[in-house]
């Protein structure tokens, strides 16, 4: 799929974000090997350490469903700051695919239709393994 077409699952799946205490809405949609698309969002809590972003909340509903193997990774949120995966995501992400390619737009970014492009490798470059 197409950065445009992904990013747009992302922006539409961030509505169901639930972020009562920061109003970030984060949606994130994750392109398997197969094609397949997995949706997620962030999830905050009242006890706010307990919250957990979009990204790992994609990528859980992958693992689910047997898909391990990932290509592309599109992150939206709804705020004028820059929408790059978080470093715990960039981990966890790492676990699966390195050559992973994330697109990432602002709310501002995508009005304009515009977006940033990342590889894993280069927002993690030393990621932890055993
Ligand atoms: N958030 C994500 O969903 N993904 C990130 O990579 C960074 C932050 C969420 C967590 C929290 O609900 C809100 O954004 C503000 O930090």
């Amino acid at each position: 799929m197409q950065a445009e077409q992904l990013l747009k699952k992302a922006v539409e799946v961030s509505a169901f974000s639930y972020s009562p205490y920061s109003n970030f809405k984060v949606g994130a949609a994750l392109q398997a090997e197969s094609g397949k698309i997995y949706f997620g969002t962030n999830v905050e809590n009242a006890s706010y350490g307990a919250t957990f972003c979009a990204e790992r909340s994609a990528l859980g509903s992958a693992i689910a469903d047997n898909a391990q193997k990932f290509t592309h990774l599109a992150v939206y949120i709804n705020q004028p700051v820059l929408s790059v995966p978080c470093g715990i995501c960039r981990q966890v992400l790492a676990e699966f695919s390195k050559n992973l390619i994330i697109f990432c737009a602002s709310k501002q970014e995508w009005e304009q239709k515009k977006w940033q492009e990342y590889t894993l490798a280069s927002l993690l470059p030393y990621s932890f393994h055993l």
